[in-house]
């Protein structure tokens, strides 16, 4: 249990004044004690571990909305406020001072690293950005109009057959090995990216250049053709370190939570991301900042100024990408962060795009509605982050790639959090509500 949690019922009176130590519920004419447990920044939780054993009912919480399904150090939301900080330090700050390759180091291990550290990480990584010359022929296994989500956790669990001292389930040696694997992932996930988009673009794969930062060797492997090296425009590397950074940690969002799932079976951090990949793909989820951009396309193709759509969307007719969020009820800092961004991209690549006066107008409409405001619904980190993406030249079907990049060290972090602090398998209960007993029918008389 993380240090920092006061578990209120240890001695009476331990939390705070005026926090109860225990709620009571009374069901059936029996009262039950479930204690009070309080986080860091003062969450409050009721643990209901024993509430089955001790009464026979269990909590009902579809979509998990009302739960929490572990106690983490990594990352914290005040979705009410619009805060996002990673190991306590908010997101605005690293997105100002900061780096991709930092954060992640950040998220993973607790701690800023020292310069000395800081180096040593990104040489890790720089080193390992190379993919084993027979697991490039994988590659030629997929048709080439796969879908690049599709080749991304294939390739990441394939990627742990050719380390079986560091996938072994064995928890101890795969925790042994995890400072390996961890920069093996972030440095390769960007690889398998850009060899796939170039797979897709009957293109030859491009070795990586180890005089590059992180950003720059991905968009030179994704774009650099033979004898005519891509020379990365420095705005738009850095919009893409700043997208990365953003997409860095988001608690147990669906993916990170199914990384959590699949590792509290013993799973090794290849499988454990290889899943999370898969969860992060649907559209809403990891999928929606490719959902965006087909909407702001089907607006634009069809003379709406938006407002048509936003009608639709009220009616349930259609969804606006890229709004709202289970925890987010103010603002998403990650969108105001990113909107910016996307201004400054575009003014440097000296190109306007129809799509973000769109997306502006889109916004702005929404924002004064009363059916988005009486939601609390509000533009979330992928309204804007397609429009960079696209101004990069990523084609749209890998933006969620993108974002499972962005996303790695989060779903390391939770990965080696469950590995050394999960003792029992993630295993939710149900409600049965399907027929009762009955019996079997042979097939001549159905
Ligand atoms: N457009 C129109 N109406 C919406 C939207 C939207 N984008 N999002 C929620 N609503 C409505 C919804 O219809 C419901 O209305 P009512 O109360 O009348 O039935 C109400 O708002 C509550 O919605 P919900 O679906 O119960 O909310 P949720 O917390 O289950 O879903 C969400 C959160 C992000 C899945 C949802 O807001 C959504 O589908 N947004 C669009 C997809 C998207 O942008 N996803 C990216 C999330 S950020 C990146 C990430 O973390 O993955």
């Amino acid at each position: 249990m993380s240090s920092a949690i006061k578990e209120t019922t240890s001695a009476k009176g331990s939390g705070s004044d005026i926090d109860p130590t225990t709620a009571s519920l009374t069901v059936g004419g029996k009262s039950h004690s479930l204690p009070v447990i309080i986080g860091t920044e003062g969450e409050r939780a009721l643990d209901t571990r024993k509430l089955r054993n001790e009464s026979g009912y269990i909590a009902y919480d579809d979509g998990y909305g009302n739960t929490g399904s572990c106690l983490s150090n990594i990352s914290y939301i005040d979705g009410e406020k619009g805060i996002l900080r990673h190991r306590g330090y908010p997101i605005e700050q690293l997105a100002r001072h900061s780096s991709f390759i930092e954060v992640a180091y950040l998220v993973i291990y607790g701690e800023l690293p020292s310069a000395e550290q800081l180096a040593q990480f990104r040489e890790r990584v720089r080193g390992n950005a190379h993919l084993h010359e027979d697991f490039r022929h994988h590659f030629q296994g997929f048709p080439p109009n796969s879908h690049p989500m599709a080749v991304l956790s294939s390739m990441m669990n394939a990627l742990g057959c050719y380390y079986p001292n560091m996938s072994t389930n064995n928890r101890e040696t795969d925790l042994a090995h995890f400072d390996d694997t961890t920069t093996l992932l972030l440095s390769k996930v960007r690889t398998i990216a850009a060899a796939t988009y170039r797979m897709r673009m009957g293109r030859p794969f491009n070795y990586s250049r180890g005089s590059f930062r992180y950003v720059d060797n991905f968009l030179h492997m994704m774009f650099s053709e033979p004898y005519e090296e891509y020379e990365p425009v420095p705005e738009v590397a850095d919009a893409l370190d700043l997208f990365l950074l953003l997409h860095a940690d988001h608690e147990q969002n669906c993916s990170t939570s199914t990384v959590r799932m699949v590792a509290s079976g013993g799973a090794n951090l290849f499988a454990s991301v290889a899943a999370g990949v898969c969860a992060l793909w649907g559209p809403l989820h990891g999928g929606a900042n490719s959902a965006v951009i087909q909407m702001l396309e089907e607006i634009h193709a069809r003379g709406d100024d938006g407002s048509r759509f936003i009608e639709d969307a009220k009616t349930g007719k259609a969804r606006l990408m890229g709004f709202g969020h289970r925890v987010y009820k103010n603002f998403d800092p990650r969108a105001k962060i990113f909107g910016a961004a996307a201004e400054r991209v575009l003014k440097a690549l000296g190109r306007e795009d129809p799509l973000l006066d769109i997306a502006r107008r889109l916004e702005q409409a929404a924002l004064a509605d009363d059916y988005f405001i009486e939601r609390k619904l509000y533009p979330n980190v992928d309204f804007y982050s397609g429009i960079v993406l696209k101004a990069i030249g990523i084609p749209v079907d890998m933006f969620t790639v993108m974002f499972a990049i962005g996303r790695m060290p989060g779903w390391i972090a939770n990965w080696k959090e469950t590995a050394e602090t999960t003792k029992r398998i993630h295993r939710p209960r149900q409600i049965y509500t399907g027929p009762e007993k009955r019996d079997f029918v042979p097939i001549e008389k159905r």
